[in-house]
């Protein structure tokens, strides 16, 4: 009785130790048996592509309407309207101050998106207009005009553009915080100090 019962052991050991083998592939590639296939290798659709599941068959769905990003702080003036340019002009306030750093970054930003219309100095005389690539004269920006504009009207125009619309809006290419640079730089005499 007692042999048999070895036996048993070794018989049952040699089959494990068969099996350890048996299980070892040469395809270093194969991963083995996979429980539930469909959850293991997933189904995954391009961003860009287009599923069956979806009505309009579009993979990268569009926002919930009236979705905002996080920190973003829509801007709830509308254009073309001298009343909301106003307004912005009374309630919204320059967060910076004429510094150095804030001064040079304004320069850069201005010299990117507005000098080729107000010239450099923002005299008005940028080379679209000079070279008649832009048929009407824009703004000084050293007048008093705009001088003694608030500066929340000037980020104001910035952001929604003029009111008759000849400059256009610049919102969606100039963020906010440079926005308000490049009116310190314009208020402070085109000068980085
Ligand atoms: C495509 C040319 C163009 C660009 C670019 C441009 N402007 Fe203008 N801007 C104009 C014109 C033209 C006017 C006059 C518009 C009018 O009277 O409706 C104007 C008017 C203004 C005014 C006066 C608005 C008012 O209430 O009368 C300000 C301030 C101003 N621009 C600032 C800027 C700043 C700052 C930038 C850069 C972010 C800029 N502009 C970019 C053409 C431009």
């Amino acid at each position: 009785m007692k042999k048999q019962h070895i036996s048993f052991i070794k018989v049952l050991s040699l089959v494990t130790v068969l099996m350890i083998f048996a299980s070892c592939k040469r395809d270093n590639n194969y991963t083995g048996h996979a429980y539930f296939p469909d959850m293991a290798y997933s189904n995954a659709f391009e961003t860009y592509g287009s599923s069956p599941n979806y009505a309009d068959s579009v993979v990268m769905m569009h926002p919930v309407e009236g979705t905002v990003p996080r920190g973003v702080i829509p801007y709830q003036y509308g254009a073309k309207s001298f009343d909301e340019q106003q307004r912005a002009g009374q309630e919204l306030v320059n967060p910076f101050m004429p510094e150095k750093e804030v001064l040079k970054r304004g320069q850069e930003q201005f010299n990117i998106y507005c000098a080729m219309c107000h010239g450099e100095q923002g005299m008005g005389d940028g080379y679209l207009y000079t070279n008649k690539l832009f048929p009407v004269q824009p703004t000084s920006l050293r007048g008093d005009y705009v001088q003694n504009k608030p500066d929340g009207e000037i980020y104001h125009v910035i952001t929604r553009g003029s009111i008759s619309g000849l400059m256009g809006a610049h919102g969606s290419q100039i963020l906010p915080d440079d926005r308000w640079k490049i009116v310190t730089y314009v208020k402070n005499g085109f000068e980085v100090k």
